[in-house]
């Protein structure tokens, strides 16, 4: 079932949940979750999952509140998720979310601390961001570090080195048990007005390249990486 559009590396990922829990019940913490709206379709097709999603941007939670209005599947939280988070989770989730986080080791201590026993998170970053043409992207990523200095947060984004960030995941105590990569450029633009059958092939397509190489040779044309860590 298609649960997101645009996104290889999210469909992935929601498929994991969805091959996981299936209609059990599951209480999943989405980290960086924006306005939340990547869940939209798979709530309707997963009635017995709650999500707990956080995030810095007050607007985005604001935006997500309104548009669940009424829905008690979802709970939004305006909350840095560089700080220990309240609750246990079966699952936790960070999508197109590392890049923009500053301080991983910290980020990490916050799915390590909100993890139940045995639980498995799913870690996703993009790459986009610092290969893309387009110049304004491309100067925002100096000056956002540059403001992140200085305590605004908010634009931040720095480019994920796969083996340090592997490190931090370890040291915080975390098994890796998967490495994903998603999203072959420049697909993934033009696909997103794609018709739902031709997304679907694009998807199966990089699944299967997924099972074919090595993440490290697929860096090289898909901008997407996910890391599955489980929790002892
Ligand atoms: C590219 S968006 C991804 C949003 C959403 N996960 C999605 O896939 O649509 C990155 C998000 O990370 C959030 N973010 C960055 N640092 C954060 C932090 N320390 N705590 C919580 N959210 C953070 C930003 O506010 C932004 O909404």
């Amino acid at each position: 079932m298609l649960f997101e559009k645009g996104n290889a590396a999210k469909q992935w990922m929601l498929e994991e949940l969805d091959r996981r829990y299936g209609k059990a019940p599951a209480r999943i913490l989405d980290l960086a979750c924006g306005n939340g709206r990547i869940w939209e379709r798979f709530l309707k097709t997963h009635p017995n999952i709650r999500v707990t999603g956080i995030d810095s941007d007050e607007r985005a939670i604001l935006q997500g509140k309104t548009s669940y209005q009424g829905n008690t599947q979802i709970n939004l939280q305006h909350f840095d998720a560089q700080k220990l988070i309240d609750g246990v989770y079966d699952s936790v989730m960070a999508m197109s979310a590392i890049e923009h986080v500053v301080d991983h080791p910290a980020f990490l201590r916050t799915v390590w601390n909100a993890l139940s026993s045995g639980g498995v998170a799913y870690l996703n970053y993009d790459s986009g961001h610092f290969r893309s043409n387009n110049v304004k992207e491309r100067l925002m990523v100096p000056i956002s570090q540059l403001l992140a200095l200085f305590g605004a947060q908010g634009s931040y984004m720095k480019r994920v080195d796969d083996k340090l960030f592997c490190d931090q995941i370890r040291k915080q105590g975390f098994n890796i048990t998967d490495i994903k990569k998603h999203n072959l450029y420049p697909l993934k633009g033009f696909m997103r007005a794609a018709e739902e059958e031709a997304v679907k092939t694009w998807y199966e397509f990089e699944n299967k390249l997924n099972q074919m190489y090595l993440p490290e040779e697929l860096e090289k044309v898909m901008w997407s990486t996910t890391v599955v860590v489980k929790k002892g």
